[in-house]
């Protein structure tokens, strides 16, 4: 079969998939792309699309034949049909066993190594490089943590022993495609306990070497570094296995000693306190209301349904700014700080332009790394530094140091 196009997005019906969608086709980055879109209801689809002139192709999970033909016809598959452990496993197959490039906006741990363990063999032989985590899970982090070790190192020869991420401020909604993919994680932990085992493993996703991070925290604590109060982030339960998976394959260039971690600021004295402990508070009260069926069956009442998400007036005014603090190893007066900054809100308006980059990146970029499942950092970084800021409104600047 001949690949007839660099891209194809499955998915171009939903909440996400309809952003990337709009976001390919601005002219400024589609130049020169060849392109389709794909869906498992080509009307739905169609009826999204409005007046974008797109070829259409026809694609459903649980119709294997048609998505062994649609992987056969692209260089690289973009994906928006989630949950990904529910819906994306034999996308992943037949992308490792035609040599066709992947990229996905995955924040299921148990699923990704559940997909590397199966097909990285395959994906080697086939030279189809996979990246999971090609949105806010976990670009900014990956790539913040990429940035920051590419400065530290031109600039003082040694990576920064530890890096600190920090949330500054965010504004942003959420959709019910990820609400969704939560609950399923939630209930599969629920029915096989060796998933919760591998949630709480810091070094899930690596595969032959480990290091000396233990368990996110997820309890208020005073950080003198940043003179603030810190409570546990969101996604770093994601992110944080990203970077050090990162780190592996990058062949430890961030050290074999390399510790992260995340967290978010709230501020000084006691109103700092009170919110760092209320995120603490109020992330195990979720977890708690997610995992008891009742709650759950009320909470899927009253949130967004798949297909749902933000307000426009949420994506274009939302925003994300986040900040690290890399530490020498031995001496303190060369320590760095970054910023990694977004224009959009973080889940949608800036993750549909983060893994838009990521699928030209993987269409158009000299990539210097094989088959396999990569991270964003590992198989993209230089390019997604490049491509960022120039297209995608997320920016990398150098605060101190
Ligand atoms: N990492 C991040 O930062 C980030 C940010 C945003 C989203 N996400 C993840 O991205 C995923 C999508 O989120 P969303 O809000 O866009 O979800 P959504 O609006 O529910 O969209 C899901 C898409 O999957 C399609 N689909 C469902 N079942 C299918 C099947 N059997 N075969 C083919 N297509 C199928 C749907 O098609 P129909 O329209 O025909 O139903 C729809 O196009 C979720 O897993 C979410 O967690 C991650």
């Amino acid at each position: 079969m001949t690949r007839n196009y660099d891209v194809i997005v499955w998915g171009a019906s939903g909440f996400t998939g309809k952003l990337v969608t709009a976001y390919l086709a601005s002219e400024q980055t589609a130049s020169n792309l060849k392109w389709a879109v794909a869906g498992r209801n080509v009307e739905k689809v169609r009826q999204t699309l409005g007046d974008y002139d797109i070829p259409i192709i026809q694609a459903d999970s649980e119709a294997q034949a048609s998505i062994e033909a649609l992987v056969q016809q692209t260089r690289v598959m973009l994906t928006t049909v989630g949950p990904y452990a529910r819906y994306g496993s034999g996308l992943v197959a037949a992308c490792a066993a035609h040599g066709t490039h992947y990229c996905d906006l995955t924040g299921e741990v148990h699923w990704m190594r559940e997909m590397i363990s199966a097909h990285q063999a395959r994906a080697v032989a086939s030279g189809a490089r996979l990246v999971h985590t090609c949105g806010f899970d976990s670009i900014p982090s990956d790539m913040g943590v990429y940035f920051l070790q590419q400065q530290m190192l031109a600039k003082h020869g040694v990576p920064a022993q530890q890096i600190k991420f920090r949330l500054r401020g965010t504004s942003g909604g959420v959709s019910g495609g990820t609400i969704d993919s939560m609950m399923a994680m939630v209930e599969k932990a629920r029915e096989d306990k060796t998933i919760l085992k591998q949630l709480a493993d810091p070094y899930v996703l690596n595969d032959s070497s480990r290091g000396t991070d233990g368990p996110e925290r997820m309890s208020a604590f005073f950080d003198e570094d940043f003179d603030s109060w810190v409570g546990p982030f969101v996604m770093a339960g994601v992110n944080t296995k990203v970077v050090r998976r990162s780190n592996e394959l990058l062949a430890h260039q961030y050290g074999t000693d390399f510790q992260y971690s995340e967290g978010t600021l709230t501020r000084r004295g006691a109103g700092g306190f009170l919110g760092a402990t209320g995120l603490g508070v109020g992330s195990g009260a979720v977890a708690a209301l997610v995992s008891l069926g009742p709650t759950r069956s009320l909470l899927q009442k009253v949130l967004p349904k798949p297909g749902e998400g933000p307000s426009e007036d949420a994506i274009n005014n939302g925003y994300f700014q986040i900040e690290l603090l890399g530490k020498h190893p031995s001496d303190a007066s060369k320590n760095m700080r970054v910023e990694v900054r977004g224009d959009k809100d973080p889940g949608y308006g800036s993750t549909a332009k983060m893994i838009a980059e990521s699928a030209l990146a993987l269409a158009q970029d000299d990539l210097t790394v094989g088959g396999g499942f990569w991270t964003p950092a590992s198989a993209l970084g230089d390019s997604l530094l490049r491509r960022l800021p120039q297209s995608a409104g997320v920016t990398f600047e150098v605060l101190e140091g």
